[in-house]
């Protein structure tokens, strides 16, 4: 069965550099200019940058337009109309909005020798500095930053920088924004006297860099009375401050303190309960246990509360009727053990028409989901996978949910029943029913389904086959799932078309040929425990599949050496099968090669197979040696 999906992770965030306009700065000293074209440059300012990008690698060529004389034109770099005075460097790595890995590694800048040039401290009246998501090298945060006494903004997140965080800064007190966050930074500190300084600070950022050691943490933060995001998620956090703390941020909005180990009551150690203007409250991995505590009703401006992965329990409280702004509730992961009926009961009916992702996996919830949760009309999310819930799901569960685009309601003994006319009001992207009952017949309303990206239908008692309009309907989904059913028929022989990169038949009762032609993106094919039978396709194409399972069928004949194409398999498994013939002659083949030539060749088949299994077929031969 495919893995659990998971969502609200606030994951794919969009990592773009942010683009903030500052007033120009109104000094006006006599420095020399030059002029081209519509810019100018101050040379002084110039030759700081040059030398700094002298200390750089960069090998995608990131700076390559960091030449010639007016420095005003070049990437990154943005001068004042009126003083000619660099104002704005951003440095920030924009290919990290690839998410991938590699891409971000190469296109990083990182230091030449062990030290970042400080020849940027030439630029005093630079407002805004962006370094973010680069590679420099683990050094730690230079001093010269704390010089730039005009900064307003530093992003400095995901740089590689390491070491700990002192006075550098302390300087910096024209501050609105610090973002020193990220796993690609390796920092700490001791103490935040330095930060409690920063008075015009509206945004901290601070999540990631260890903070283990600052015993006052709380007080440190609470002097900074303009803040507006404060995000201190996975800093080692342990020390919780008494209810009866004040606290200073009024304006506060964003609060993010997950994955800290506070293992501690909410109720009793809570210190934000005055915080009226709170709009994300993300609470997440924190070990907290014990109820969700009625001074919630106060924080009235509410429209994200993330509690999940903590160890609370019980109904949300009575009094909330004032949280009228709700947007995104989860509670995942906790033992809140009510029924969902009450637990519904009281989300606040002013929000029920803001409300869009209500997030409840894994909390041991029970009882019938209420029909009134087709009313939720703005809902995008509705995830209640892994609870006790019972009953039966008829249309009118799902009538009024429009924007639904995530559903999840796998692992509970719920039952559907509707007709197959039914269209649904949504398009979903991702519906996840695993082990509820969904069968005998196969859902007539997925077919209107067309955007679904993960289909997971596995053990949900299929007893069909499976409609024409599935190879059509789901063509752009990346996952489907229908194993563990009783679903009877043959597959098309082409599977080109299918954009997947998993499928997972297997366990149903699938006859006929394993199709000829595979999803060309596919990297995961379970058809095992059916009853395909003839042979192999001869010209296998999977470039990417690295793990094909057509065990426990009926399959005859030879393994076609075509198989030895597919180099990226690394779990190849057809056992129990009436295979015939010989261990493929490529396989022999890769026998043969030097241990040299076999490392030079990381394209080759079986360098990366961890699991082979060909047992319980007719097959003869030697068993390859290069596993
Ligand atoms: C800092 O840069 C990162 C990556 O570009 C971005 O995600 C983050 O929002 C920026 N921080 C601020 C405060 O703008
Ligand atoms: C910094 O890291 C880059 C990329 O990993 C590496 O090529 C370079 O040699 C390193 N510089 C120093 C001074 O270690
Ligand atoms: C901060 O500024 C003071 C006075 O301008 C100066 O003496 C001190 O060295 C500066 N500290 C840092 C860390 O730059
Ligand atoms: C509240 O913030 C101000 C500065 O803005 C500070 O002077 C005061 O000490 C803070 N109060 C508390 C209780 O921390
Ligand atoms: C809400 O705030 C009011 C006024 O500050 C206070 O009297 C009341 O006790 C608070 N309610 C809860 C549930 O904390
Ligand atoms: C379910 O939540 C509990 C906490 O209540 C957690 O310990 C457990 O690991 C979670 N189970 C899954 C499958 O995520
Ligand atoms: C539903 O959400 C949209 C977009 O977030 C919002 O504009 C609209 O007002 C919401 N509808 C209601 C009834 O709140
Ligand atoms: C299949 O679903 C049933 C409930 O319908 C459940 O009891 C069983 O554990 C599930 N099997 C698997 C393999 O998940
Ligand atoms: C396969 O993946 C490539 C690259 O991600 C994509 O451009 C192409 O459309 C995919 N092919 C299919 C059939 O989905
Ligand atoms: C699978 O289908 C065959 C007929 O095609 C039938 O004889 C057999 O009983 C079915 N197996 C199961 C487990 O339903
Ligand atoms: C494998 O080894 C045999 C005998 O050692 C040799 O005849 C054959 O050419 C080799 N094959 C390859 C591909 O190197």
């Amino acid at each position: 069965m495919a893995a659990k999906l998971g969502h609200l992770a606030q994951g794919a965030a969009s990592i773009l550099c942010l683009l903030i306009f500052f007033a120009e700065p109104s000094d006006s000293g006599a420095q020399a200019r030059v002029s081209g074209g519509a810019g100018t440059c101050i040379s002084r300012e110039r030759d700081a940058l040059l030398s700094f990008k002298a200390g750089l690698l960069d090998p995608a060529g990131r700076l390559s337009s960091w030449q010639g004389e007016d420095c005003c034109q070049w990437a990154g770099v943005r001068c004042s109309s009126r003083t000619g005075h660099v104002v704005k460097l951003d440095l920030c790595n924009n290919y990290v909005v690839s998410s991938f890995q590699g891409l971000y590694k190469s296109n990083s800048l990182s230091l030449l020798r062990n030290e970042m040039s400080s020849s940027l401290a030439a630029l005093q009246q630079l407002r805004y500095l962006d370094m973010s998501y680069n590679e420099f090298n683990h050094t730690s945060i230079p001093a010269f930053m704390g010089s730039l006494q005009k900064l307003r903004y530093l992003n400095l997140s995901s740089s590689g920088f390491s070491g700990r965080i002192s006075s550098q800064l302390s300087n910096l007190s024209n501050l609105k924004y610090l973002d020193v966050s990220g796993g690609y930074n390796d920092l700490h500190a001791v103490d935040l006297a330095w930060l409690s300084r920063l008075s015009l600070l509206s945004y901290v950022d601070m999540s990631g860099v260890d903070l283990l050691a600052v015993r006052d943490w709380f007080h440190m933060v609470n002097m900074l009375s303009s803040l507006r995001v404060l995000r201190l998620a996975n800093c080692g956090l342990t020390r919780t401050v008494s209810a009866t703390s004040k606290s200073n941020l009024t304006h506060l909005q964003v609060l993010d303190l997950s994955s800290n180990s506070f293992d501690a009551t909410l109720e009793h150690n809570w210190f934000f309960w005055d915080l009226t203007s709170l709009k994300e409250l993300h609470l997440s991995h924190c070990e907290w246990h014990g109820p969700i505590p009625e001074q919630l009703a106060n924080m009235t401006s509410l429209e994200v509360i993330d509690f999940s992965a903590n160890d609370l329990v019980g109904l949300i409280p009575s009094n909330l009727e004032n949280l009228c702004s709700l947007k995104v509730l989860n509670f995942d992961d906790n033992n809140i053990d009510v029924s969902i009926g009450e637990f519904m009961d009281r989300l606040p009916w002013c929000s029920w028409s803001t409300l869009q992702k209500l997030s409840m996996r894994n909390t041991t919830m029970t009882g019938n989901l209420p029909l009134e949760v087709g009313a939720l009309g703005n809902l995008t999310l509705l995830s209640l996978g892994n609870n006790k819930l019972d009953g039966v799901l008829v249309k009118e569960h799902f009538s009024g949910l429009l924007n639904l685009e995530y559903l999840d309601l796998s692992d509970n003994s719920l039952k559907m029943d509707i007709e197959p006319s039914w269209v649904p009001p949504f398009r979903l992207k991702h519906i996840n029913l695993e082990s509820c009952t969904v069968g005998p017949r196969f859902p007539e309303w997925l077919r209107w389904q067309t955007r679904v990206d993960y289909l997971l239908l596995g053990n949900t008692s299929l007893d069909d086959v499976i409609p024409d309009w599935f190879w059509v309907t789901f063509s752009q989904a990346s996952a489907l799932d229908a194993s563990e059913n009783m679903l009877r028929g043959s597959l098309p022989s082409n599977l080109q078309h299918m954009s997947a990169n998993s499928i997972d038949l297997g366990s149903n009762n699938l006859t006929g040929l394993v199709p000829r032609l595979f999803p060309l993106n596919i990297t995961s094919l379970d058809l095992s425990s059916n009853s395909f039978s003839g042979s192999l396709p001869a010209e296998l194409k999977a470039p990417q599949i690295f793990m094909l399972s057509l065990a426990d069928n009926k399959i005859t004949g030879t393994i076609p050496s075509s198989m030895c194409q597919l180099t990226s398999l690394a779990r190849l498994d057809l056992s129990r099968n009436k295979l015939t013939g010989d261990v493929v002659q490529c396989w022999k083949e890769s026998d043969n090669s030097s241990s040299v030539s076999r490392a030079n060749s990381a394209d080759q088949f079986g360098s990366r197979m961890y699991s082979l299994r060909l047992s319980n077929n007719g097959l003869s031969g030697e068993f390859p040696k290069f596993l």
